[in-house]
């Protein structure tokens, strides 16, 4: 057991797929994987083991924003050995191209959060996705017959989802940005300090500059293809 998630060593399968919403994982594992088992309910973020054509697979909730994410998935690679962390997310649009339901496969991200300024004595890292991860994602992508567009850019995580200053994003949507979510600089961050992969595909639910939004319905039937894209990409 390590210090938020009740699993024995061995009970976390070396691929994690990692939503920021508890009931998700449930959902994920509900739906996708066989036999799947609940390993942990520690503080309600519940952690699930089963398989997918074959493969040993684990969907954890990483709870919101950076802080909660960080404990989550330092835990998954200190104390139980994972190797690959997706995370399945959601994300607001910023780039004015972008549609909701939309899924954005992150090859980077920016960010307003301090973490990384302690971390690198106020210099600037870039945190980027593994690129095995990230090809075979594109790869999937493109193999599957999917309802929604699939873009390959920068996210940007933001320490706040109710910000009072949304003008900061400005300069970064004009460098490429193309949404807004809170977790993946984090993630990245970590996964390269453990020597571990990871991989972000966020599905846009909601678009800050036209205010568009997605149903229930909507979110769930993108969230599936996303998932899909996901496991494809931690398995190849
Ligand atoms: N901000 C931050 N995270 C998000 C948003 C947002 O607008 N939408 C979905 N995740």
């Amino acid at each position: 057991m390590s210090t938020h998630i009740a699993a024995e060593p061995g009970q976390i399968a070396p691929i994690v797929l990692f939503p920021g919403d508890p009931l998700r994982a449930k959902w994920i594992a509900e739906n996708f994987l066989d036999d799947a088992t609940l390993y942990s309910e520690t503080r309600g973020m519940l952690g699930f083991t089963g398989t997918w054509e074959g493969h040993r697979v684990s969907v954890q909730g990483s709870g919101m924003g950076q802080p909660s994410m960080a404990i989550y998935a330092t835990e998954l690679f200190t104390e139980y050995d994972v190797q690959t962390i997706v995370r399945v997310g959601s994300c607001g649009a910023l780039a004015e191209h972008l549609s909701v339901r939309d899924i954005i496969i992150a090859n980077g991200a920016c960010t307003d959060s301090g973490i990384n300024r302690v971390r690198f004595n106020g210099l600037d890292y870039a945190p980027v996705a593994d690129f095995s991860l990230l090809r075979a994602a594109v790869e999937a992508s493109e193999q599957m017959s999917l309802g929604s567009a699939v873009h390959v850019g920068l996210l940007f995580s933001s320490d706040q989802f109710y910000s009072t200053r949304p003008e900061l994003t400005e300069p970064f949507v004009q460098h490429g940005a193309l949404a807004v979510e809170m977790e993946t600089s984090g993630l990245y961050t970590l996964a390269a300090f453990h020597g571990r992969r990871a991989l972000s595909i966020c599905t846009v639910s909601d678009h800050i500059v036209t205010g568009e939004a997605t149903t229930a319905h909507e979110r769930e039937q993108t969230f599936g293809e996303m998932i899909e894209i996901a496991l494809r990409a931690a398995t190849a």
